[in-house]
């Protein structure tokens, strides 16, 4: 048995589901564990692009399992959108396919009314949240007042539930941002017949891990997001409602902290970020908007234009400590080409002092300037390399610098967005030393 987890090192979207993706072929079940349909996983696979926001990205091989955990927040339509999207394009989605913790938490619709009535309260403080309800989903989970998956088999619970919370939360949308309350009766009607089509799917997904791992058979957990938008280790409070983190694959799968094996953490060869929030390898000129046009840098959830910068070393750093990364997968090299020279930030600048970790404190964040490393750059073409050897010198040592400076070897490197565009060094399942 080797269990897998994949972790984002930056703000999201450093190309996980591609990794994720290609992982699952060696694994039997693919699950979710945190996060909802906040994330975007886009997948180019034999020229055709998919774009997931809540099923797992393994969804696309016959023989895998995927899971949604207990971590997850779940919006039902989105779910079930999704699964008849796949369904037409030809990808049977069945209960055998695809289970959904009992325990996973569901988003209402006045989790995402609250979201984006208190983003627009806020202006121009706003976080910049992808407005899918997620945090005020968590909020309630903590609360003790949410909804879970299981509620959907037991409709008395829920229409008790719904009846609760609906006068809480029009007290406090109506009277704090002048919104028009939401209907009691279209919700209710809304989830019992959600609650029809979704019941087939409801699991005990930690029993099944279980089971799983006593036939010693290979688990990949997803992340989604990334380690700087954890609510505990990110720019707080630029961050999202989840913990994006290795450590959470356990309480958001249901599985114990001696169940994880290898840990690879992704890292897209430049730094993007999308929403509000610090971020000091930040470029505003003609390479940040090279980065943006080459890599397609645009939201796969909200189509937002990503803000751009150079690979921010601090950062990736930071987050092998916090994940106990052993594995790194670099992806959209390729996007790098015709940049030269380029940038490695390896330190921060704050107040005359050089700081080799993010700080907490965000007025000091904010003020933090990069050190630079320079490296040469390359014009080749490099998305038809298949092995290490086979990329150009300065490639190379762009690879081999951020493996010293984060002190973990590089195991996967993307130089495309298909599946083939792939130099596989090592297979993280094959980790013995995990
Ligand atoms: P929320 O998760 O919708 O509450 O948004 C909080 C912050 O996290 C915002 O800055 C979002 O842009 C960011 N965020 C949430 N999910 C993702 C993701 O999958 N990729 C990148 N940023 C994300």
């Amino acid at each position: 048995m080797a269990n897998v987890v994949v972790i984002g090192t930056q703000w999201g979207d450093e190309g996980k589901g591609k990794v994720v993706d290609l992982l699952s072929a060696h694994a039997k079940r693919i699950v979710r564990f945190q996060g909802g349909n906040n994330a975007g996983h886009t997948l180019v696979v034999h020229g055709e692009r998919f774009i997931f926001h809540l099923i797992p990205s393994g969804i696309l091989y016959p023989d895998t399992r995927c899971l949604i955990g207990n971590g997850v927040v779940v919006d039902p339509e989105v779910l079930l959108e999704e699964i008849k999207e796949l369904v037409d394009r030809g990808i049977a989605i069945s209960p055998e396919k695809l289970g959904l913790s009992e325990r996973a938490h569901l988003i209402m619709p006045y989790h995402k009314a609250i979201d984006i009535a208190r983003e627009k309260a806020k202006g121009d403080s706003k976080i910049g949240t992808t407005g899918r309800g997620i945090g005020p989903c968590y909020e309630d989970k903590v609360a003790r007042v949410g909804i879970r998956a299981v509620d959907l088999t037991e409709l008395d619970i829920l229409k008790e539930k719904i009846r609760a919370n609906l006068g809480e939360k029009n007290f406090y949308l109506t009277n704090l941002f002048g919104c028009e309350p939401l209907e009691y009766q279209s919700i209710l009607e809304e989830y019992l017949s959600l609650s029809h089509e979704l019941s087939p799917f409801i699991v005990d997904v930690s029993m099944e891990l279980d089971e799983a791992m006593r036939r010693k058979e290979n688990i990949l957990f997803e992340g989604a997001q990334g380690t700087h938008l954890d609510v505990d280790h990110g720019t707080y409070p630029f961050v999202t409602s989840s913990n994006p983190v290795a450590a959470t694959a356990c309480i958001g799968a249901g599985i114990g902290p001696k169940g994880l094996g290898s840990i690879v953490g992704i890292v897209k060869a430049y730094t993007t970020r999308v929403g509000s929030g610090p971020f000091v390898s930040e470029l505003t000129d003609d390479a940040g908007n090279y980065l943006q046009e080459r890599g397609q840098e645009f939201g796969a959830t909200t189509g937002r234009r990503r803000r751009c910068g150079w690979l921010d070393l601090v950062a990736v750093g930071y987050s092998v400590r916090i994940n106990g990364i052993n594995h790194l997968a670099i992806t959209k090299l390729d996007v790098l080409t015709g940049l030269d020279p380029i940038n490695l930030c390896i330190a921060y600048e704050y107040q005359g002092r050089r700081l080799e970790s993010v700080p907490a404190k965000l007025s000091a964040l904010y003020n933090c300037n990069p050190v630079y490393e320079e490296i040469d750059g390359w014009k080749e073409d490099i998305s038809g390399a298949r092995a290490f050897e086979e990329l150009p010198k300065n490639v190379q040592t762009y690879v081999r610098r951020i493996e010293e400076f984060v002190g973990v070897p590089v195991s996967i490197i993307s130089v495309g967005s298909g599946r083939e565009d792939t130099i596989f060094c090592k297979n993280p399942f094959d980790d013995t030393t995990a």
